[in-house]
């Protein structure tokens, strides 16, 4: 069975992108569900290709119990078509992605982060980057009720 995939997007793939992939991640182990799903993040800017996530949200993710090993890379034209499916964190991202698609399906393949959110309310995943540890926890919260509402949907629950 081909797996599902996942691709996550932000701007600079060091913060809220890899972020939501290491939840998602250890949300399908956690469940055994992990060999069905392929889950990767990139970024609209290629600025921090090659880096680890940054180290303030390493040190907010480590302290819930995720360890975040992705290497930032930037989003390509053949990830709409290669992902099932492809989750921008803020309208910025949206817009770069609608951006990038040339066809109605990759288009369809879109997704807003917080639309998947279940028991908090935002329109959108801002960038933390120059904010102070509130602001991380603050998405580390919006990530973690955003990728349980997108486990029901790849569950069919
Ligand atoms: P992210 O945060 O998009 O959540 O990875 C950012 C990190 C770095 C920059 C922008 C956003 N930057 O401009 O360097």
């Amino acid at each position: 069975m081909k797996k599902k995939s996942i691709l996550f997007v932000c701007l600079g793939n060091i913060c809220r992108s890899p972020m939501a992939e290491g939840i998602l991640k250890h949300m399908l182990f956690e469940r055994n569900l992990h060999k069905q799903f392929y889950v990767d993040s990139a970024g609209l800017l290629s600025y921090h290709q090659g880096a680890l996530p940054d180290s303030r949200m390493r040190f907010h993710a480590s302290q819930r119990g995720f360890h975040l090993t992705h290497i930032s890379r930037p989003v390509k034209s053949e990830d709409l078509d290669n992902f099932d499916m492809i989750i921008g964190m803020d309208n910025q991202n949206i817009q770069g992605l609608k951006s990038l698609a040339d066809t109605k399906e990759q288009e369809a393949k879109i997704f807003r982060m917080t639309d998947f959110c279940i028991n908090m309310k935002a329109k959108e995943v801002l960038d933390p980057y120059y904010g102070g540890p509130e602001d991380f926890e603050y998405v580390i919260d919006l990530l973690e009720d955003a990728c349980e509402g997108l486990l029901k949907v790849l569950v069919g629950s």
